[in-house]
């Protein structure tokens, strides 16, 4: 049984300020969900605010991206003890709008993510097909290359941590979202080529979260798919009633 993982990726959303405004509203509302897992990726400088309000609550928090190595000159970048070190227990991990914004390739995607296992950080490791693959029919092609690039060198005994996201180039931040069909196709697809590298007792036990246009109206409909295991939710994640209410819908 996986447990489901409801994640906010506020991007380059909310200072200190609107963070801690944001959590004094959203943690009475889901101070009693114990049905699924939840975390928050902040940025980077409201880290040790957010873990700080967050203490005693079941809501983790992550980084949005992290360096490999632990120092180094490295000017605007953050390792991942340092991290460790501000109590983040999870870091998101290749997320599309770094591979696009800030060029990030899959074999820096592996190196975070041997990195991130090594420091006992839950690893998201985020997947997704542009839509011209998927109007090609590329999709399987795209979304087992971006695996078996990121899981190279994984053994099996150090991959229980990591948590698949599945997310959809075309529908992140475009109010499109992937059909519960679609989403299941691809994340039936991810979980064979996890069984391929890994074997099937990892492949089943692996979480994959869907993410793109996750909105409190249609995660119920994504959940009720058995291959989804959770969300990661940018925009609707903002505001702290929508994304109770989509943590709430989820286990509905
Ligand atoms: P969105 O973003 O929910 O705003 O589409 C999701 C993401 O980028 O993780």
């Amino acid at each position: 049984m996986r447990t489901p993982l409801i994640a906010a990726n506020w991007k380059m959303y909310k200072g200190p300020q609107d963070s801690l405004a944001f959590l004094n509203d959203f943690l009475p509302q889901v101070k009693d969900n114990a049905a699924s897992e939840m975390a928050l990726f902040p940025s980077t400088i409201c880290l040790p605010a957010v873990v700080e309000a967050t203490r005693g609550s079941r809501v983790a928090v992550g980084a949005q991206n992290m360096h490999w190595l632990n120092e180094g000159a490295y000017t605007g970048d953050t390792s991942p003890a340092m991290l460790t070190a501000v109590g983040c227990t999870h870091v998101l991990i290749g997320h599309s709008e770094r591979r696009q914004y800030a060029g990030e390739t899959d074999a820096q995607v592996n190196l975070k993510l041997k990195s991130a296992l090594a420091h006992g950080l839950v690893p998201v490791v985020c997947i997704g097909e542009h839509l011209d693959k998927r109007q090609c029919g590329l999709t399987s092609a795209v979304l087992r290359w971006q695996i078996a690039a990121a899981f190279n060198g994984i053994s099996c005994e150090q991959a229980h941590p990591i948590v698949i996201a599945y997310e959809p180039v075309w529908a992140i931040g475009t109010g499109v979202v992937a059909t519960p069909d679609q989403a299941a196709e691809a994340h039936s697809i991810i979980r064979d080529e996890v069984a391929t590298l890994l074997g099937q007792g990892i492949a089943q036990k692996m979480r994959i979260l869907y993410g793109g246009s996750v909105k409190p109206d249609n995660i119920a409909k994504l959940m009720s798919e058995p291959g989804i295991d959770g969300a990661l939710v940018g925009g609707a994640s903002l505001e702290a009633r929508s994304f109770a209410q989509i943590i709430q819908n989820a286990t509905a």
